[in-house]
């Protein structure tokens, strides 16, 4: 028997009078508390929700439930994974949200950051935030920053369907903090902008003059900037990880990996809390290795596994699986296959405490 495995009890005996002295003042032996911590949460375990079962959740709730029966302030038709307590991770949530012809999922804001990722969308899908209608074509992956308002409208004849990715477990059970939540006085917000007004804020042009005072106008307030309102569209980025496959050599890990950015710096990560990336693999089994982040994966094109802790995670198209932190693990594409990566290493990175490492095979 280690020492670890000892009961506290073996180690250090203490009198009674010393234990009723500290039960009495809500005081504990460190040896006590020690052995306890770490374990109020459930270790996270790799795991993949295949999208035809995934299918065919999303579709018996679509008619089961229209939106406008759902509780107010939880106006949302979502499927959620679960393999935490109530998330797909104790920081990440993930979910599966329809928006059936004609529906509205009603405007709101919260202090969780979010973002879609489209599944099966159209032009006249429109995710309204911050004012504007973002168009949700496949693919493409649109932010809503914290606290801006935001409803789902399809104007469309098709049910839409997409990933909505936000930080909810960690502010909510890792931190137990309370959720700021608001719904807004009108189903649908009123459209204040034009298609294209926040990319005009945050893409590839900036003012270029100064105000009366010196100061830059625009978004040059530091590193802590908010992410603003965007999208990011999927033809764009996928030339980009073609470019770089037809010029470049992989990374050894994740393949060609383009992290999405947060527009107001040009740098990664697109959130405070989790960052995403594309990733295409194409050149066989990426090499082993770990890190102390969580990993969840959705699958946009392609078929293949990723070995996580000796465990085969077989996956096809739009699949979602989790690699939890410090499990070694690889992908093996079949061919040519294209992933998109979110993870929480943003949140320990602003610890000093994120670490990964190489496995020698
Ligand atoms: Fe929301």
């Amino acid at each position: 028997m280690t020492q670890k495995e000892q009961e506290p009890e073996e180690l250090l005996e203490l009198s009674s009078d010393t234990r009723d002295l500290l039960e009495q003042n809500n005081l504990r032996p460190l040896w006590e508390v020690e052995d306890e911590m770490g374990n109020l949460l459930d270790d996270l375990e790799p795991d993949i929700w295949k999208w035809e079962d995934i299918q065919a959740a999303i579709d018996g709730i679509e008619a089961d439930v229209p939106i406008a029966d759902l509780p107010p302030g939880f106006q949302r038709r979502v499927a959620v994974p679960i393999n935490a307590e109530h998330a797909i991770s104790n920081t990440i949530y993930i979910g599966v949200q329809t928006v059936s012809p004609g529906e509205t999922a009603p405007a709101h804001r919260h202090a969780a950051s979010a973002l879609r990722f489209t599944i099966d969308g159209t032009e006249d899908m429109k995710t309204v935030v911050a004012g504007e209608e973002f168009p949700m074509k496949d693919n493409d992956l649109i932010t809503t920053p914290q606290w801006e308002w935001h409803d789902h409208v399809n104007d469309s004849d098709e049910t839409a369907a997409w990933l909505d990715v936000l930080d909810l477990p960690l502010f909510l059970d890792t931190l137990n903090n309370s959720h700021i939540f608001e719904n807004h006085e009108l189903e649908r917000q009123p459209v204040t902008k034009t298609q294209g007004y926040w990319d005009s804020q945050y893409g590839h042009g900036r003012p270029a003059s100064e105000e009366s005072d010196g100061t830059i106008p625009g978004p040059f307030e530091g590193n802590k900037e908010p992410t603003p309102p965007y999208r990011f569209g999927w033809d764009d980025m996928l030339e980009s990880l073609h470019q770089r496959a037809d010029n470049d050599d992989p990374d050894p890990h994740d393949g060609y990996s383009l992290a999405y950015v947060n527009p107001a710096t040009g740098e990664p990560p697109l959130f405070p809390t989790m960052s995403f990336r594309a990733q295409l693999l194409n050149d066989g089994p990426t090499d082993p290795h770990f890190q102390n982040s969580t990993e969840v994966y959705f699958v946009i094109e392609g078929e293949g596994a990723t070995h996580v802790d000796g465990e085969a995670l077989e996956w096809g198209q739009w699949d979602i699986f989790v690699v939890p932190p410090d499990a070694p693990h690889h992908h093996e594409p079949d061919d040519e296959a294209v992933l998109l990566g979110i993870t929480d290493e943003p949140i320990l990175r602003s610890m000093n405490f994120y670490a990964e490492a190489a496995i020698d095979e």
